[in-house]
């Protein structure tokens, strides 16, 4: 057996939660293998909206086991409030989930060290969700990092004391006011909440799973652009988002990787600081963010808006090795006569297909393709047969110039609104 991998392509919040949730009756084990609270992943059905942080996005389903992998960083306080909401839900978290060992705790220190760092950067900061991502990979890979296998060692509190005098040191640098002991009995109240949940060593759980048959789904967080290597470096997010992450968060080998599903917009966004070489500044971004209601799910922050951008998409293509793609919130341009496609860029005098090095506006210019909208409301779709001419014509063009097929076309938060097209040709 293979491991399938759902991930974004484009700059986070593509819709990734809700097509694994679409996903997961087809799949006995749901991973999440990077990434941390700074993900919101929605999911709408029967009428609930629901924002998942850390916990991976097959849960509100009867049977599916949802890991959180070793690439992954955990903070206990989200993570409790996570817990409690499903649990008032009636969700029967504590038999479905499973821990890796080898995840690593936020600590409230990380939490402040992020605010700490992007408060030192001022006008050059990062635009980071502040939920203490960075100095946490920066621990891990520091060799200074606490996972959740030490939880139950007897030196636990020691080696949180130990690693706190580090981050004190560091916020005095920053002079950086802070209240350490209002932020700390959440943190512990979270700590005796994970102890009592199942954990495991996941490679070894994974790895026997595939052995013994099971179907597993890895599930991303964040996107392509935000990577820490491919990404629009500084401003990224600090774990491999790319499809490479799932081999190196969950204790996968690479050809243990199956299908590989992309997931993007029918347009773009982004929230946070960095270049967006498609971005609008005018009254068309403007509607596709009411439209859309592109304001972020963690931060509630208005996210910017652009076309879509090919470029960057073959560019995310290509590093994750991507089978299928996935289009999300077509229903969003519905209201548009007219689509805009960036196909190429103008990059020092040259018209290029590809994702430069520097994609700030002052190398790259936008080369756009018009295409025909498509005027009619999505919404109400069951079938992707129904859909109509343009908006298959927008499709065609998006799987011609990437050579990639678009199995599911979103037209709607909820589940239902999902259409298939793997009968339909293309
Ligand atoms: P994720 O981080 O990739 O899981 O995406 P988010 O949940 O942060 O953001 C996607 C947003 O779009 C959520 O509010 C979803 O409910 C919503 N959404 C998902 N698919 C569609 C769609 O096809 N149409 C519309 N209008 N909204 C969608
Ligand atoms: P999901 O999984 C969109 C962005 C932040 C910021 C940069 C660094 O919901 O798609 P960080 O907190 O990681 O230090 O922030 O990355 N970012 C996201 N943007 N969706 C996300 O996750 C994101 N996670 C981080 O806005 O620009
Ligand atoms: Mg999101």
């Amino acid at each position: 057996m293979k491991v399938d991998v759902l991930l974004g392509l484009q700059w986070g919040d593509e819709g990734k939660g809700k097509i694994v949730d679409v996903l997961t009756p087809g799949y006995d084990i749901i991973a999440r293998f990077q990434g941390g609270p700074n993900a919101g992943h929605t999911l709408e059905f029967n009428g609930i909206k629901h924002v998942l942080n850390t916990i991976p996005s097959g849960i509100f389903h009867p049977t599916a086991i949802n890991i959180i992998g070793n690439g992954v960083v955990i903070d206990p306080v989200t993570f409790k409030k996570e817990i409690d909401a499903l649990v008032k839900m009636g969700v029967d978290v504590k038999s479905k989930l499973r821990i890796a060992t080898r995840a690593h705790l936020i600590l409230p220190t990380h939490r402040l060290l992020d605010a700490a760092s992007e408060a030192h950067k001022g006008k050059e900061k990062i635009g980071s969700t502040l939920k203490g991502i960075g100095p946490t990979y920066m621990d891990k890979t520091g060799r200074n990092g606490l996972r959740i296998g030490e939880i139950k060692n007897p030196n636990f509190k020691a080696k949180y004391d130990h690693l706190v005098a580090k981050h004190k040191e560091i916020l005095s640098a920053y002079n950086f006011e802070y209240n350490l002991s209002e932020l700390e009995p959440a943190f512990f109240e979270g700590i005796a909440l994970l102890n009592t949940l199942e954990t495991i060593n996941c490679e070894q759980y994974i790895n026997t799973a595939l052995i013994e048959g099971r179907k597993i789904l890895a599930e991303g967080a964040q996107g392509s652009l935000l990577d820490i290597d491919f990404g629009s470096y500084p401003f990224v997010t600090s774990s491999s988002t790319i499809c490479a992450g799932a081999c190196t968060g969950l204790g996968l080998a690479p050809g243990r990787i199956g299908k590989v599903f992309g997931i993007f917009k029918a347009y773009c966004t982004r929230v946070g600081s960095g270049p967006f070489p498609t971005e609008l500044h005018d009254d068309t971004g403007e509607r596709i963010r009411k439209s859309g209601n592109e304001f972020g799910s963690v931060t509630k922050r208005p996210r910017r808006t652009g076309w879509l951008d090919i470029p960057a998409l073959k560019f995310a293509i290509m590093i994750n090795g991507v089978t299928e793609l996935i289009m999300m919130k077509a229903d969003v341009l519905s209201e548009f006569d007219q689509i805009m496609v960036c196909t190429h860029y103008m990059h020092k005098g040259e018209k290029i297909d590809y994702l430069p090095y520097d994609i700030s506006p002052e190398f790259v210019t936008p080369i756009y393709s018009e295409l025909k909208g498509w005027k009619k409301d999505l919404t109400g779709l069951h079938r992707a047969e129904d859909m109509p001419e343009e908006l298959c014509h927008y499709i065609r063009f998006i799987e011609d110039k990437t050579g990639v097929p678009i199995r599911i076309v979103s037209v709607g938060p909820d589940r239902k609104q999902t259409l298939l097209r793997d009968k339909v040709t293309a």
